[in-house]
């Protein structure tokens, strides 16, 4: 059986490990977990990405120099791991020198191959992104990703002449179809390459710009562009293309990303690997987006979840369950406590926990915690075993393919079949009709099949698993993984053996309670005050006046709402509606914003420029006529007259209004 080889992007160390980060990683983790199930040779990669002007400007912020910085940062991502139950075998710095070497190997090869050249060249620079856009690529002017407006650079630098494979590319998507998956991310890559605006790529940065980052081999007046450096890791990690582990691992290669990073993936990285005359990976398996509620997560927005917070308050098991589970792989999801709360207590602690703990206590009463024997065949056995054959076939199916929430799906339509075998069966029944046959067949039934269930989970909720199985009786290997492989579990029956010990009870998914409401600040829309107070009053409330009452918000109702000084940095009227103005914005931040406002009835744009604004920093992102605008500038009103509203001295970007 060929070895697996899984890896998660590298991850930039200029912001702290989130949701969105350990969502990768476990799905990485667990299907390397599920893998070593198969009985395969495994190996599990992740990393960070070190290099770029991103971290150089995250280090100054901190008053650190950049190695310092990212030591530190990256030792963050890296001791999260275990915490989360992730067993990577290797994690990979781009700053390593090992990786260094590899790269500097890499363009070498490709530069003696006669595919980089050295050229004058214009672009359209966005910081955010690191890298040059063709016009073509730009939304109204704008970088797609950040909506702000990239700066025209014109430098010497290298090329790799990327333009030269695109032809073959296309063709080799569409002669595997699933080299990239789901289908979303296949068609949106061949759309890539059909539309015309993939040129050559700018792999260098002249170091008078910059300097943190690897050096070309052949010009020692450049650095390498970071995501040709950070792309290598994958090959890095392996000692390179003459490595041993690279003849062992690279064939059998399956990334996992997040649809943000899907050309870097989908078109550079093969390019460049049959340009170095390299096989490409297996699959590029890409997911969605984690949103807080239904907006992006952000540090300006302040709604980034924490992973490890999370898991501690749901339990390890849950929180790693829940995200396999909830988020369709490919599709967008919504994170929020409640729908975790939910999922939780449905599909762990009653479907799951609730069974077993009722199997348990069940042997424990009628057969003193000692496995019964089974005895005649009964048709409602050979049905119950019929599901789960079938339930674990199509798990084994939709896992391999990273299709992981059907496959948990598909698990669970024997979770729920065992269920309504415990209701039709009646063991209570059985008992009080004194069948001790029939009753120790149907307990059987269901710790032979709970023992499966087990098995199959391991990968998402090892702890759980192992806590199963020797609740069980059973012992468990230390590393976790049985001898048998998972494949022959579908048609095995009967394995538990008889006169085991098990436990009396269980407690392995606890009910959580529904988080309380997230307060939501409630502005009374106009006119609505008095009627409101109306009701107040005819409800007869018992504090003070109802009018005063309906005004109050609590304090932390106020703080919710960030407020912060910024600077118009410039002004324009927006193309497609004219009563807004589009502005960007400084507001102490990595990137300036943009932001839009219904004042250009009252301003002229141009003399906005310089002025210093409040501005709610917090406020879910809004599209305005195909714009997005990233928070709200304050104006005050009155008669229908809008002022701008401003501060008495000049006060640095950024400062919060409170
Ligand atoms: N350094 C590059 C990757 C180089 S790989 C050769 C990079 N780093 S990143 O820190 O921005 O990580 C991006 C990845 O983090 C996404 O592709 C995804 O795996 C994960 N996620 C970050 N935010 C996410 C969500 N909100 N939701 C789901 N995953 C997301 O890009």
């Amino acid at each position: 059986m060929k070895p697996f080889f899984v890896t998660t992007p590298i991850y930039y160390v200029n912001a702290s490990p989130h949701l969105g980060h350990a969502y990768t990683t476990i799905i990485a983790d667990s299907w390397m977990r599920f893998h070593k199930l198969l009985g395969r040779d495994t190996l599990f990669l992740t990393g960070t990405d070190e290099h770029g002007d991103k971290i150089v400007q995250a280090a100054e912020k901190q008053g650190k120099d950049p190695q310092a910085f990212v030591d530190a940062v990256s030792a963050q991502f890296r001791q999260l791991w275990p915490h989360l139950g992730i067993a990577n075998d290797r994690f990979v710095r781009t700053t390593d020198p090992e990786h260094k070497a590899v790269v500097q190997a890499f363009l070498q090869r490709v530069y003696d191959a006669g595919d980089i050249y050295f050229g004058e060249f214009g672009g359209h620079y966005c910081y955010g992104c690191e890298r040059f856009y063709t016009e073509k690529e730009l939304e109204n002017g704008l970088c797609p990703q950040h909506l702000t407006k990239p700066e025209f650079i014109s430098e010497k630098n290298y090329f790799f002449r990327m333009s030269k494979y695109l032809p073959w590319l296309k063709e080799y998507i569409q002669a595997n179809p699933d080299f990239i998956r789901p289908e979303r991310y296949r068609t949106e890559t061949l759309a890539m390459l059909e539309s015309g605006a993939l040129e050559d790529l700018c792999i260098s940065r002249p170091k008078s710009r910059l300097t943190w980052g690897i050096e070309l081999p052949f010009d020692k007046d450049y650095v390498c562009y970071v995501w040709f450096d950070a792309l290598i890791n994958y090959i890095s990690a392996l000692g390179g293309p003459e490595g041993a582990d690279f003849q062992r691992f690279w064939p059998g290669v399956e990334h996992v990303v997040a649809k943000d990073i899907l050309k870097p993936h989908a078109v550079f990285w093969p390019t460049m690997l049959h340009a170095a005359g390299l096989p490409l990976y297996r699959h590029l398996n890409v997911h969605g987006y984690w949103l807080a509620r239904d907006a992006k997560m952000s540090k300006s927005l302040g709604n980034v979840v924490d992973p490890l917070a999370m898991s501690e308050h749901f339990g390890l098991d849950a929180f790693r369950y829940f995200l396999l589970r909830e988020m369709a792989f490919g599709s967008d999801a919504s994170f929020t406590q409640e729908s975790m709360t939910l999922r939780i207590n449905a599909d762990l602690s009653n479907d799951l926990g609730n069974l077993f703990s009722r199997v348990l206590a069940m042997t424990a009463k009628y057969f003193d915690s000692v496995t019964p024997a089974s005895a005649a065949e009964h048709d409602d056995d050979a049905r119950i075993r019929e599901i789960g054959s079938e339930a674990l076939r199509n798990y084994i199916q939709l896992f391999e393919n990273a299709r992981f929430s059907h496959a948990l799906d598909a698990l669970w339509e024997f979770v729920r079949a065992l269920n309504k075998y415990v209701d039709t069966q009646a063991p209570w029944a059985l008992f009080k009709q004194g069948d001790t046959a029939r009753l120790g067949s149907v307990l059987y039934t269901l710790l032979d099949s709970l023992r499966k269930v087990a098995r199959c989970v391991w990968p998402v909720m090892p702890t759980a698993a192992t806590g199963m199985l020797e609740q069980l009786g059973l012992s468990v290997p230390e590393d976790g993984i049985p001898t048998q492989a998972l494949e022959q579990e579908i048609d095995m029956w009967g394995v538990l053996p008889v006169g085991g010990q098990l436990a009396a009870s269980s407690n392995l998914f606890p009910r959580r309670e529904m988080p309380e409401k997230e307060v939501t600040p409630k502005v009374p829309a106009v006119g609505k005050e008095k009627k409101s107070a109306a009701k107040a009053s005819q409800k007869g409330s018992a504090v003070g006046n109802p009018e005063e009452v309906e005004s109050v918000i609590a304090f932390d109702q106020f703080t919710a709402v960030d407020i912060r000084v910024g600077t118009i940095l410039s002004a324009e009227k927006h193309p497609d509606a004219d009563r807004i103005l589009k502005f960007m914005i400084d507001l102490g931040e990595e990137e300036p914003r943009q932001i839009l406002s219904g004042i250009a009835a009252h301003y002229r744009p141009e003399e906005l420029t310089g002025l210093q604004v409040c501005v709610v920093a917090n406020l879910a992102p809004r599209v305005i006529r195909g714009l997005a605008s990233h928070g709200m500038v304050l104006t005050a009103e009155k008669d229908g007259q809008l002022t701008l509203v401003t501060v008495a001295a000049a006060a640095p970007n950024g400062s919060r209004i409170a």
